[in-house]
């Protein structure tokens, strides 16, 4: 991995613009050469104004397909031209060196091979291929073909043309080596396949002898191996077929900006997609839930609404209407993560709907109210969002019904409402602040008997473990104060 190959480069080397974005794309895209030699990659630029006689380790990429030499400190090493001559020596000559090296930072012997990294003819860096040199095994076809393929990816870099010429999209799903490999000549013929990608063909229901023959006459999808040939670039496809989903990646070998063959990485995806289909199919039918949820809320408070005309007592009738307004309050948060495939909401979306309930009450016509919501409070969990949206509503529905009485001695023809929403590190500030008469002299929040901050102080201190104050600021000002705990990745909330 890059770790901080940027601000390395920067600060030990002369590699800026063009040639830090082509080591940036090596960096990138070269997991699979670590892979088809077996070998760890280390990528190394002369430290600036040195003339290439000392050399800082940049980035080192470790071989799934083998032993590793190095533990991640090595980057940011700086080597003396003494320690590793074949780094200089590529460097120098512009040309791929070999030959046995002590394994940085200890005595044992590693086999390398230096590759100068050119853009445009101009060297940028030295890739330094590092292995075991104990690993005096016989090699088999596999490891032939892998090693003989990275070597045509190594002249590939000393002719400018590996990295390839634009960004890698990094997929967490991208084949490797270790996946399944297919090799194309230069007639896009079959070379050779792998013992995994052999599997990955017998899934797809391919069970034919492969060698010689095109991609397209085993039945297999060529598209992807003739795009990569044609414009000398990788090309990833999914190919699914039945309930096998297979994913390649068309990788083109080049000689001199001609191609000369591919390399074909298969992925069996057949299993990560039935997992997506799932988790996809989990995610529709919690959203379906939320929706049905505010359907029945939205019916429930319809009920109430019909009920309450039928009433003669205007007490009764208020308090029908009350009960309506609180559930048509949860119903917009449901609405709202019916929308969304995670449980968390955007509160931002919320608060809007809600002054609309609580503007829908005001009855005096001479009262002009104006609600300003400052602030954000971000995504929230449904668990919170809900009880947070019914004590906004009661707390907005105070100001109207308290802050502004009409009485004789000329009502206030103005109020304003602000909402005032700030998350600070795991906690939640939200104030409900009116410019109205204040509360009343003997009041307290603990004695107060109406039902409506009975259900904020049940709401808030026991459901969300926070805080109220309430206090006279020119006008009300409520005070909330709400812990957030970071929320479990995959989380599911109440659900
Ligand atoms: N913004 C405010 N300005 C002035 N007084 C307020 C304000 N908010 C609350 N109060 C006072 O606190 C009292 C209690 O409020 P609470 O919401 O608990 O009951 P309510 O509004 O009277 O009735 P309910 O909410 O059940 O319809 C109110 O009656 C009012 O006197
Ligand atoms: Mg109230």
């Amino acid at each position: 991995m890059a770790v901080g190959l940027f601000d390395l480069a920067h600060a030990n080397t002369g590699l800026r613009g063009a040639t830090l974005r082509h080591l940036q794309r090596l960096v990138a895209s070269w997991q699979p050469l670590a892979d088809l030699c077996f070998a760890d990659l280390l990528a190394l630029a002369p430290v600036e104004g040195e003339e290439g006689h000392r050399f800082v380790v940049l980035a080192h990429v470790r071989p799934v397909t083998g032993q590793t030499l190095y533990p991640p400190e090595l980057i940011g090493t700086v080597v003396q031209e003494v320690e590793r001559p074949l780094v200089a020596r590529a460097w120098r000559k512009l040309e791929i060196v070999g030959g046995d090296a002590t394994v940085l930072g200890s005595a044992e012997r590693a086999r390398t091979e230096c590759i100068p990294l050119l853009l445009d003819g101009a060297p940028i860096a030295v890739v330094s291929r590092e292995s075991p040199t104990t690993s005096g095994r016989r090699q088999g076809e596999l490891e032939r073909v892998y090693l003989d393929t990275f070597e045509r990816f190594a002249r590939m870099m000393t002719e400018g043309s590996f990295p390839f010429p634009r960004d890698e999209v990094a997929l967490e799903e991208a084949p490797r080596v270790a996946d399944g490999v297919i090799l194309l000549d230069d007639q896009l013929r079959i070379r050779f396949t792998s013992p995994n990608a052999i599997s990955s063909l017998h899934r797809l229901g391919i069970h034919a002898y492969t060698h010689g023959l095109l991609l397209g006459e085993i039945g297999f999808d060529q598209d992807a191996a003739e795009a990569a040939f044609r414009l000398r670039v990788p090309v990833t496809e999914e190919i699914e077929r039945g309930e096998t989903s297979v994913l390649i990646q068309a990788i083109p070998l080049l000689e001199r900006k001609r191609s000369t063959g591919a390399m074909i990485l298969v992925r069996d995806v057949t299993d990560l997609r039935r997992r997506d289909r799932i988790l996809l199919s989990k995610d529709a039918t919690i959203r379906e839930i939320h929706h049905r949820v505010k359907n029945n809320l939205q019916t429930i408070a319809a009920l109430l609404r019909l009920q309450g005309r039928r009433l003669s007592t205007p007490e009764a009738q208020e308090a029908l209407q009350e009960s309506e307004r609180r559930i048509r309050s949860i119903a917009i948060v449901h609405e709202t993560l019916s929308r969304d495939a995670a449980d968390v909401v955007d509160f931002a979306e919320i608060i809007g709907p809600l002054v609309r309930v609580v503007e829908e009450t005001v009855s005096t016509p001479e009262l002009r109210l104006h609600f300003d919501v400052e602030g954000n409070a971000g995504l929230l969990p449904g668990e919170i969002a809900t009880p947070l949206a019914v004590v906004l509503n009661e707390l907005m529905q105070n100001a109207v019904d308290h802050a502004f009485p009409d009485g004789a001695d000329g009502a206030p023809s103005e109020g304003h409402v602000r909402v005032i929403v700030r998350r600070r590190e795991g906690e939640l500030a939200l104030d409900v602040v009116d410019d109205g008469v204040g509360l009343p002299p003997d009041f307290s929040l603990e004695d107060s008997r109406g039902l409506g901050l009975s259900i904020v102080h049940a709401l808030v201190t026991s459901e969300l473990g926070g805080s109220i104050e309430m206090r006279d600021d020119h006008g009300t000002r409520v005070s909330l104060r709400v812990p957030l705990k970071p929320a479990a990745p995959g989380e599911f909330g109440t659900l």
